[in-house]
Order: structure tokens, then C-alpha cells, then sequence
């Protein structure tokens, strides 16, 4: 296996098949020229920017290392042992620690936000982790109006940070997210009309394997690594400074949007599916997005609650006009309550907080697309999902280690695809049609660490069968 892992990236629109979560990476036989590696460094950095595992005679000389180990949202991550951590404060450091791991030939990993639900994205055994918990600094530029971040910055921290100033970036829609979500695309709630997340960069500061940094634009002679990195995930370096567009939200008070939740119980899932591809077919004002995803909870009883969430929000104060695009949503009977009103942007920012204790839980992830073409088999394949993903749920041999499943949907509107092509393309690159990005997330109970047969074969049958609806109607994924 490459010692180029893939960017932590939760939230992605590439188009896959499927993903197959729990690779087991291969234990480094390099573990003496790792610790050399990290020893060199230790010399070559400030001794607080590496550390070490905690030993049994000094148990404080961890530092940050256990608690940068055990914040990684998803638990499978907080597994792994690597042999020091690096804490960078500047690029340079990221560009001593890449020299030293390309020339010692060693193993490591990059964690930004942490929240990757991929296993091994964001931590390695027995090699370097470059951890950039201490690079957090965002700003704004009015005379270029752009915004500068560091890998560490999450979404919410992004936007309070930046809200008295009346600006945001185009990141992610779960506050706890950070800017590894940037590498794999990204979708926000602005995307419909600014585009993926990736295709507001303007520059950015890149370490490549070797040690070597560049600043890549969209028009220098680095343009090809500048797009690649809109979607291609860390693969190609490490970003250590982002440059973005600024999106001018507003501030807390200026409540320029209109929208909110509206929960429905599991007898109103099928006019829900074919309501989402009806707005995606039929939508095409820019200023309105939605997240719509169906959940199970297991309760404490081992019964299930299912239920389903629009999330509809419009870049327009006016209600009436509001009611008008999301009509479809509106009209769906029986619902369980909902939550519409005016908003601001930094409202919206927080609306996604996450319903579990975001920590402590494995989390199991896929990924694909569907298609919006006109049609009845187009309808079937949005219910079919929808009720492959009810029969997962409702596999009781299942309960004892899963907590919530969720099945969600992204429209991507032609307005945010044009707007990728125009700033000079990203390497997600969609066809010019509406396509929803549907992600299916595991969620496992506190503190459990292996995933059981049975969760695995279950989940494969859901992505057979999730895969099978495609088929039918010319999936993406064939075109790309
Ligand atoms: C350690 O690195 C050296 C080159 O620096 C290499 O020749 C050797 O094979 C490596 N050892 C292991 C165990 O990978
Ligand atoms: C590192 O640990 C110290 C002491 O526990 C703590 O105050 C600090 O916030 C930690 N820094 C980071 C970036 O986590
Ligand atoms: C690092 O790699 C880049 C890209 O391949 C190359 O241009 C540069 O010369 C390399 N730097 C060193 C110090 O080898
Ligand atoms: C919008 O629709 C809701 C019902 O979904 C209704 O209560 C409200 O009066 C409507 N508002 C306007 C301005 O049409
Ligand atoms: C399951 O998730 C809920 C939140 O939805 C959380 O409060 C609870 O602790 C979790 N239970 C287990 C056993 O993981
Ligand atoms: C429902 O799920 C079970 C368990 O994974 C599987 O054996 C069965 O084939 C599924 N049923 C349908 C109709 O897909």
C-alpha cells in the first residue's frame, strides 16, 4: 500500500460505486526507521511540536498526543498508535516533517478537523501523524475579499469567527467539520449557487511529498495540482493554507433567509423520496438548498424510531416565495412537527449539530449517486433506495451494535455544477444535469470497536441493492 493515504474528507460527491470502509493497513516492518525518524525530527523541530505515546515512568511527557488521539470523531480512529505525532505551528514544520517521512521512507497521516469517517484516513500506526491541531487562524481580506484558513479550522468555529464581518467561506454543513472536507469537494448550503466547496479556492499553500512547498492558483504553473486538489482529496499534499472567496452571508441579525426542518414519520418515506427528485428535476433557483435524510435510532429497548428530515433553507426572506420552491415538501401529509422561520446564515451554520456525543461512536460510511432523469424508473430508484435502507434497519440481529443509521440526500443543482466549470473545473467534473449525492452512514454504539459479520453482510446487501437501481437508469458513475 502507498504511504500517500487519502485527505480526511467526510463529505464528497465523487462519484463511487460504493465505498468499502474497514481497510486494515499494513503494519509498517519500517517501526526502527520510524522512531529514528521521529527522534530526527525531534531535533530539527521545537521538542513541544513532536511527541510520544505516554510511558509507564513519565506519564505526563504525552502532552497533546493521547487527547489528539482520542478526539477523532469516528472511533476507529482513535485505534491507532502512531509513533509520534507532530503538531506543526508554521508550514515550515509541515515541510521538515514531509523531508524527514520522504527521506525515511516511514509511514504517517494528516489530521485536520478529524472528523473523516473513513478508518485510517486521518491516523496511522507506526509512523508520523501530522496532527495541525495548532493551526487554526482564519481572517478576512475586504481589499481582496477573501478568506485565509488553516487546515485546523472547523465549520462553526469558521463562521463565529468571521460573522461580525458579515462573511463566511463555502465549507461544510455540520459545524464540527473541518477543511479536509474542502479537498473532496464539499457541499454547503451555499454550494447551489457559489459552487462546491473546493471551487471557491483562489490559492493555496501546498507541501508536497518531498518537503518542496508551492502556492498553486488556478492560472500558475501549478494550476494542474490547483485542480486536482477541487475534489481529488490529499493524495497530491498537503494543504497548509487555504485562500477562498468570501460569500457575504451577513451577520447573526441579518435574517436573509427563510426556512428550517420540517420531521416526518416513516408513512409519509415514500411521497418524501419521490419529492426529492422532483425538486431536484424541477428546482432551479440557486439560492434554495436542502438536505433531506431519513434516520433510525435503536432505543434502549431495541425498538426503532425511524423518521425523516427536510432540511430547506432559501437565500430570501419572503415566505410566500419560500412556499412556492418547496412545495413539494410542503405538502406531504403526515408530518411530526416543523421548525420554519426567518434565519441568518450563522443560524443555518448551526441547524446541523450533531445529535449524537459527536466522539466515542465507529462510524461506517458510503457514498453514491443518483441520477434525476425523467421517468417512473427514476422514481422507483429513489423509493427502492429508500426501502432498501428501511430493510436494513429493521435487521434486529443488527441492534445490539448499531445505534442510528441515516440515509441522506444532496441535490446537486446544473447552478452549482456551471459555476465549478466557470472558475476552471473540478476533478469531481458531473455531466450538466441534476443528480443527488446520497450518503448512507452507520453510526455504532459507544465504545464499540469491531464491526460484526452480520453488520457487514448486511450493508453489502444494501449496496448491491442500492447499486442494482442504477442500472436501470444510466448511472453517473458509467459516464464519468
Ligand atoms: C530504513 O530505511 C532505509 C533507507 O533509509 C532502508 O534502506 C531500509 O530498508 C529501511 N528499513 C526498513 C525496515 O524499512
Ligand atoms: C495541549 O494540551 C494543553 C494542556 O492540556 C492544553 O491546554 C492545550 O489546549 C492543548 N492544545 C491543543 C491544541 O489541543
Ligand atoms: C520535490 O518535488 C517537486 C515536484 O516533483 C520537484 O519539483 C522538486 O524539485 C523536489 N524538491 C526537491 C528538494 O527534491
Ligand atoms: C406558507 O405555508 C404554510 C403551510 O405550509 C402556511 O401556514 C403559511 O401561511 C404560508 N405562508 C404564506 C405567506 O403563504
Ligand atoms: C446512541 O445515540 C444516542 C443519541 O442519539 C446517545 O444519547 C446514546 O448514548 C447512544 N447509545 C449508545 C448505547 O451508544
Ligand atoms: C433485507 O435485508 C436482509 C438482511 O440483510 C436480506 O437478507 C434481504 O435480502 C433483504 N431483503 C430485500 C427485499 O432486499
Amino acid at each position: 500500500m502507498s504511504k500517500t493515504r487519502p485527505a480526511p474528507m467526510r463529505l464528497t460527491a465523487r462519484i463511487y460505486t460504493f465505498v468499502l470502509i474497514l481497510v486494515t493497513l499494513p503494519l509498517s516492518s519500517a517501526s526502527d526507521n520510524t522512531t529514528l525518524a521521529c527522534n530526527n525530527l525531534q531535533t530539527l523541530l521545537d521538542p513541544s511540536v513532536v511527541q510520544f505515546p505516554p510511558t509507564s515512568n513519565d506519564p505526563n511527557s504525552a502532552g497533546n498526543y493521547t487527547s489528539t488521539i482520542t478526539s477523532t470523531w469516528n472511533l476507529f480512529n482513535a485505534e491507532f498508535t502512531p509513533t509520534c505525532i507532530v503538531f506543526p505551528r508554521t508550514s515550515s514544520d509541515v515541510q521538515v516533517a514531509m523531508k524527514e517521512i520522504f527521506d525515511s521512507d516511514v509511514n504517517y497521516a494528516v489530521k485536520a478537523g478529524g472528523h473523516s469517517a473513513m478508518k485510517g484516513w486521518n491516523n496511522v500506526d507506526n509512523g508520523i501523524l501530522i496532527a495541525f491541531d495548532y493551526m487554526n487562524h482564519i481572517s478576512y481580506d475586504p481589499i481582496k475579499d477573501t478568506i485565509t484558513m488553516e487546515p485546523a479550522i472547523r465549520w462553526g468555529e469558521a463562521v463565529t469567527a468571521l460573522e461580525s464581518q458579515g462573511v463566511a467561506p463555502v465549507g461544510g454543513r455540520v459545524d464540527d467539520v473541518g477543511t479536509g472536507l474542502l479537498l473532496g469537494g464539499g457541499l454547503s448550503f451555499l454550494s447551489p449557487a457559489h459552487g462546491f466547496s473546493a471551487d471557491n479556492f483562489v490559492e493555496l499553500d501546498v507541501v508536497l511529498v518531498n518537503g518542496t512547498m508551492v502556492t498553486a492558483t488556478q492560472t500558475n504553473e501549478y494550476a494542474d495540482l490547483f485542480k486536482s486538489l477541487k475534489g481529488g482529496g490529499n493524495r497530491f499534499g498537503i494543504v497548509t493554507r487555504y485562500e477562498v472567496r468570501a460569500v457575504h452571508v451577513g451577520t447573526k441579525e441579518d435574517k436573509n433567509w427563510f426556512g428550517g426542518s420540517i420531521m416526518y414519520p416513516e408513512a409519509s418515506f415514500d411521497a418524501l423520496a419521490k419529492a426529492v427528485l422532483q425538486y431536484t428535476q424541477d428546482n432551479n433557483d440557486p439560492n434554495a438548498a436542502i438536505l433531506v435524510y431519513f434516520g433510525a435510532l435503536v432505543l434502549p429497548d431495541n425498538t426503532l424510531f425511524s423518521f425523516a428530515m427536510a432540511n430547506l433553507f432559501h437565500n430570501n426572506p419572503s415566505e410566500s416565495l419560500f412556499n412556492i420552491t418547496f412545495s413539494p415538501f410542503l405538502s406531504i401529509q403526515p408530518i411530526i412537527s416543523t421548525t420554519l422561520g426567518p434565519l441568518s446564515y450563522h443560524d443555518i451554520a448551526f441547524s446541523l449539530t450533531e445529535p449524537l456525543p459527536s466522539n466515542g461512536h465507529g462510524q461506517l460510511f458510503g457514498a453514491t449517486v443518483l441520477s434525476s432523469s425523467p421517468g417512473s424508473e427514476s422514481e422507483q430508484a429513489y423509493i427502492d433506495t429508500v426501502h432498501q435502507w428501511i430493510n436494513f434497519t429493521k435487521n434486529e440481529a443488527l441492534y445490539s451494535e448499531l445505534n442510528t443509521t441515516v440515509l441522506a440526500f444532496t441535490p446537486i443543482p446544473v447552478s452549482q455544477i456551471v459555476v465549478g466549470r466557470q472558475r476552471g473545473g473540478n476533478v469531481i467534473d458531473p455531466p450538466l444535469e441534476a443528480y443527488n449525492a446520497v450518503q448512507f452512514q452507520v453510526t455504532l454504539k459507544t465504545g464499540i470497536k469491531s464491526v460484526s459479520r452480520e453488520m457487514e453482510e448486511a450493508r453489502e446487501v444494501f449496496f448491491e441493492k442500492w447499486g442494482s437501481s442504477f442500472t436501470r437508469i444510466t448511472p453517473l458513475s458509467k459516464r464519468v
